[in-house]
């Protein structure tokens, strides 16, 4: 399939109808149309059949979309056929957190190590993965096939460490410390703010407060 240039809205929207396709799927349903996808995401069906037209539409005028192909499809352009090697930096609280979710696993990313500094945690194992101390970090990198890093560690120390991982290969880094980095054009990075989406609830609450008021 050819891809065009697909604008960063369609891809945010991409992960949540793969979600919402695995479901469909699990229940059991072969078929969907764009109205009742659209009914069950609260997405318009307008902007469901622009989105996925992108990449070529997958559905057919009358017939609805089959739902395992699009879910197979839209794995493949999320990169999800594919295996994907991490690695976490910082085992901390959110470290850990983040080592005990099982599902990253059913979605192809399997975690191959946790590093930090702390000689407490050393030879500590989360779900059977080892943490391992950050002097081991440059060995271990060059003896394992690692794509992506997350870095759990504060913020004070999350460019020299990113810097590090640059140095060693890394390409991909899922950034939860609270710094912007600058990188290699090459390295991807996607940050995640927790709080950024707590503010966007509180700003919701307030709205929905402030239209009750003025009823
Ligand atoms: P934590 O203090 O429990 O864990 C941090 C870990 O990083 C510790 O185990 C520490 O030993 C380790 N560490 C420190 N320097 C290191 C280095 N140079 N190399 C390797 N490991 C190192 O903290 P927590 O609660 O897990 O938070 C971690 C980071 O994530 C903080 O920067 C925090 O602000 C951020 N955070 C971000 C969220 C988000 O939504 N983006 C949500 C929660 C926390």
């Amino acid at each position: 399939m050819e891809h065009r240039k697909i604008s960063r809205a369609v891809i945010s929207r991409l992960p949540r109808y793969h979600r919402y396709l695995g479901d469909l799927l699990e229940e059991g349903v072969e078929r969907i149309s764009s109205n009742d996808l659209s009914k069950k995401m609260q997405v318009t069906a307008s902007q469901i059949r622009q989105d996925l037209n992108n990449f070529g539409g997958f559905g057919q005028q009358g017939y609805g979309y089959n739902v395992k192909y699009l879910y197979t499809e839209i794995g493949k352009i999320l990169g999800l056929d594919k295996t994907h090697n991490f690695i976490i930096i910082g085992a901390g609280n959110l470290g850990q957190a983040l080592a005990n979710y099982a599902s990253f696993e059913r979605s192809g990313f399997i975690l191959k190590s946790l590093f930090d500094v702390n000689p407490r945690l050393e030879g500590m194992s989360i779900r059977g993965v080892q943490v391992r101390m950050m002097d081991e970090l440059v060995d271990f990198l060059k003896n394992n096939d690692i794509e992506i890093a997350a870095l759990t560690i504060p913020k004070s120390k999350a460019v020299e460490v990113a810097d590090l991982l640059v140095e060693n290969g890394i390409k991909a880094i899922w950034n939860f410390a609270h710094t912007d980095l600058t990188l290699p054009k090459d390295v991807v990075v996607e940050s995640v703010h927790l709080s950024d989406s707590l503010m966007q609830l509180s700003y919701n609450i307030t709205r929905k407060k402030e239209l009750r008021k003025n009823k």
